[in-house]
């Protein structure tokens, strides 16, 4: 086990049976749809590229580079992203991609200015973390990789100050 972690959650293996589990379920719900996939940068790189890998649909795939400010591992609840950089969305159906579900305002943001300024047919979302917590704005998720208790985690592109995104597995990062 990596030294800076205090225990590991998941390790590859049970990532990759659980992305197996929610392709399919991905495949199902979108056949015969137009989808776009939308994945939120950086923290969902390495779960997007090992989840769509597992779907065999015709879909597109666009990038969303979102910032929000950490102070240490809290956030501060400020989040910065530009839809300018995306394609018309109006005739696709939009399944957004992230890491993890935390106090909710990074997927609360992009939802409402994408359903504002893009108005495409439908916007769902996926994320792989989802921490048990009161959150400060109410997400709807509609896939969800692992429920996982209100600890700072990283690795499988998850980071803390930018490192540990390339930790094969995901673990909870030791008190500094
Ligand atoms: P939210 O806006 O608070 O829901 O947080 C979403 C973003 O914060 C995620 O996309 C991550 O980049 C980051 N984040 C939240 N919790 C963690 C964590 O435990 N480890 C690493 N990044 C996190
Ligand atoms: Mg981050």
């Amino acid at each position: 086990m990596h030294r800076d972690l205090e225990k590991v959650l998941f390790q590859e293996a049970e990532i990759f049976a659980r992305l197996d589990v929610l392709a399919k379920e991905i495949t199902h719900d979108y056949q015969g749809l137009d989808l776009t996939v939308i994945a939120i940068l950086n923290g969902s790189l390495i779960f997007m590229a090992d989840l769509l890998r597992r779907i065999p649909l015709p879909l597109q795939l666009d990038c969303l580079r979102v910032r929000s400010y950490y102070g240490g591992t809290v956030t501060s609840g400020r989040v910065e992203f530009d839809l300018s950089a995306l394609p018309d969305l109006k005739e696709r159906h939009v399944l957004l991609l992230d890491d993890i579900l935390d106090s909710g305002h990074t997927l609360a943001a992009i939802i409402t200015a994408l359903q504002e300024k893009q108005t495409p047919l439908s916007v769902r979302s996926c994320v792989l973390l989802r921490k048990r917590r009161q959150r400060e704005r109410a997400v709807n998720v509609d896939y969800v990789g692992f429920d996982i208790e209100d600890e700072f985690v990283v690795g499988y592109g998850l980071d803390y100050e930018e490192g540990y995104r390339n930790l094969p597995l995901i673990g909870v990062l030791r008190s500094q």
